[in-house]
């Protein structure tokens, strides 16, 4: 059989962003920036670090910034380079030329699963990634998350999805993988045997939770038109990878690195600070600054 290469990704980026009111008001949560850089920006970066080429991102009528920020943006490069600003004409124009990058609306916010479903004339019949615009993952010098997705999915030629431990008080935030009998983390890799979205703690099936990062073969299309709606009256993309392991093997993937939940205001937060220590510009500054704060409390 041909093996069959991840090249096209999907970026769900149609939320309404409630838990950053009144932030989110006008401006698309996928725009709020990480120091300098729109988080969207993180995960194009993440995707295109991982051999993705053609990106579609999810939208809905509130997030025309987005395909501004993506796009070419001629009078602003004239005046960069009109003063002189070749490092910031050349930091902007790497923006637009990052991907392929397309946008499809989802009409309805009828969720995750119908968002990944607005996906399918794009995907066609080929695998494809999914990355979640509130999960950003930074594995410094390792390989970024997805790119360890893909690595594993080459080896199994199945869909994986990206998890990692949480605390149990944590479960019931998450979907949270069930591995299969008698199967344990191997090469940080399980079997799957269920999953379930946002179960309570006394019902989760283990610790593993879904963090934003997900290959799937395209057969997912065919669960995902017929799912009914689940855990919040929304069409889950967990049911839908649930059922599709009835006729397919399905995979968690352990993967490393540290996740920053940015739709999460104290997630944010830390994102913040952790990226803006890893700027040279900043650091020294920041680090003096975080202890004095410290010595005042
Ligand atoms: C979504 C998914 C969930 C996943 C989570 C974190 O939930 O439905 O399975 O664990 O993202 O990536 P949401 O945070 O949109 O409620």
């Amino acid at each position: 059989m041909k093996k069959r290469e991840i090249k096209k990704a999907v970026i769900p980026a149609a939320g309404l962003g409630t838990r950053f009111l009144p932030a989110t008001k006008a401006i698309p949560k996928e725009m709020l920036p990480i120091v300098d850089e729109p988080t969207v920006q993180y995960i194009v970066d993440e995707a295109v670090r991982s051999g993705i080429e053609e990106i579609l991102i999810i939208t809905n009528s509130n997030k025309h910034c987005m395909e501004n920020h993506f796009d070419r943006s001629y009078e602003l490069e004239n005046r960069l380079l009109e003063s002189g600003k070749k490092e910031e004409y050349n930091m902007i124009c790497g923006i637009a030329n990052m991907a392929n990058i397309y946008y499809v609306r989802q009409k309805e916010p009828k969720g995750l699963g119908h968002a990944i479903l607005c996906a399918k004339s794009f995907i066609g019949d080929d695998p494809f990634a999914v990355l979640l615009g509130d999960d950003i993952v930074e594995n410094h010098d390792g390989k970024p998350a997805l790119k360890q997705l893909i690595e594993a999915y080459d080896k199994v030629q199945a869909s994986i999805v990206g998890v990692q431990t949480v605390p149990d008080d944590d479960v019931s935030k998450y979907g949270i993988v069930e591995p299969a009998k008698g199967e344990c983390l191997e090469n940080r890799k399980v079997k799957l045997r269920s999953m379930v979205e946002k179960p309570a703690k006394e019902d989760a099936p283990s610790n593993m939770a879904v963090l934003g990062r997900y290959v799937l073969t395209p057969e997912i299309f065919d669960f995902l038109e017929t799912q009914e709606p689940g855990a919040n009256g929304e069409i889950q993309l967990t049911d839908a990878i649930k059922n599709l392991m009835i006729s397919q093997s399905v995979y968690a993937y352990d993967f490393e690195g540290t996740r920053y939940d940015v739709g999460d205001k104290f997630g944010f937060i830390k994102a913040t600070i952790e990226y803006a220590l890893e700027k040279e510009e900043l650091q020294g500054k920041l680090q003096q600054y975080l202890k004095d704060l410290v010595n005042t409390f």
